[in-house]
């Protein structure tokens, strides 16, 4: 059989290409989310104040600060598991309870397989998008250091799946009102559906990710063999497929959610008590 060479496609220079369509609008979409929540959140990560709300009963917990391990000073919501702020707190690095927790779901977003081909687009053009030509002749890929480090996803899984029980658990406090003589009773307000969906929310997007799959599914010769797990492993998938849409609508709901708990601590918004 004779053969043939086929010649390699030429290299595109920054930005070229014959799409004809406006691939540029989600990178830009994407830039710009992204942005805006790191903006955000690093805000409401130093701020140590709002980030429960007690008013009417309620006990809403923002996400940001949950679970809290110390109350800083001045502070005390009654969700804190050691009590207020240690004395040997080095004065110099800033006090905020969301400091101690808040790299483990950063660290599991940023290292998503999702995301990162959604930002190596948006944020350094690695490629702008898919037959788009980028700013840069070769290709390292995640094989050396620093984009290796991208492989520790699944480590930060199993730390998200705790948070996810624990932000059930804030959701299932949000449920319960205090009364004027110090009882609780089951009550609904705003906050509890904020805080509820939020929970599931984040659960829908931890539970459909690629590494969870992996543990569910993988290993395994024949899935069909083992019914429980193939039944796990499907529920799984159908999340997976979804899963892009999960990490935008869950990104956005906890950083809503944060928003909320903040402002009702504040005054600025009334929690409606629905039941
Ligand atoms: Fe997106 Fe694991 S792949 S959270």
């Amino acid at each position: 059989m004779s053969r043939q060479d086929i010649p390699l496609p030429q290299q595109r220079r920054f930005g070229e290409t014959s799409r004809r369509d406006n691939w540029w609008i989600t990178p830009v979409a994407v830039f710009c989310g992204l942005s805006a929540f790191i903006v955000y959140s690093t805000w409401a990560a130093f701020q140590a104040s709002h980030y429960y709300v007690t008013a009417n009963g309620a006990q809403y917990l923002s996400p940001f600060y949950s679970p809290v391990l110390w109350d800083v000073a001045g502070m005390e919501s009654g969700h804190a598991w050691f009590g207020q702020w240690p004395s040997w707190w080095p004065s110099w690095i800033p006090a905020s309870p969301s400091f101690l927790i808040l790299w483990a779901p950063a660290g599991f977003r940023l290292t998503c397989y999702y995301y990162r081909g959604a930002y190596y687009k948006a944020f350094w053009a690695d490629p702008p998008s898919c037959s788009v030509g980028e700013p840069r002749k070769c290709y390292r890929g995640e094989q050396s250091f620093p984009l290796i480090i991208q492989n520790i996803h699944r480590y930060f899984m199993y730390i998200a799946i705790v948070f996810i029980f624990l932000l059930a658990y804030d959701a299932i406090t949000a449920m319960f009102f205090v009364n004027d003589d110090g009882t609780k009773s089951f009550g609904i307000g705003v906050g509890t559906i904020v805080l509820t969906l939020n929970a599931y929310l984040l659960g829908c997007y931890t539970f459909g990710c690629h590494s969870f799959r992996h543990l569910i599914g993988g290993g395994k010769n024949r899935l069909t063999k083992a019914p429980f797990g193939k039944k796990t492993y499907d529920c799984v998938s159908c999340l997976n497929r979804k899963h892009m849409m999960f990490a935008w609508f869950s990104l956005f709901w906890v950083g809503f959610s944060d928003v909320y708990v903040r402002l009702v601590s504040m005054g600025v918004w009334t929690d409606w008590r629905i039941i």
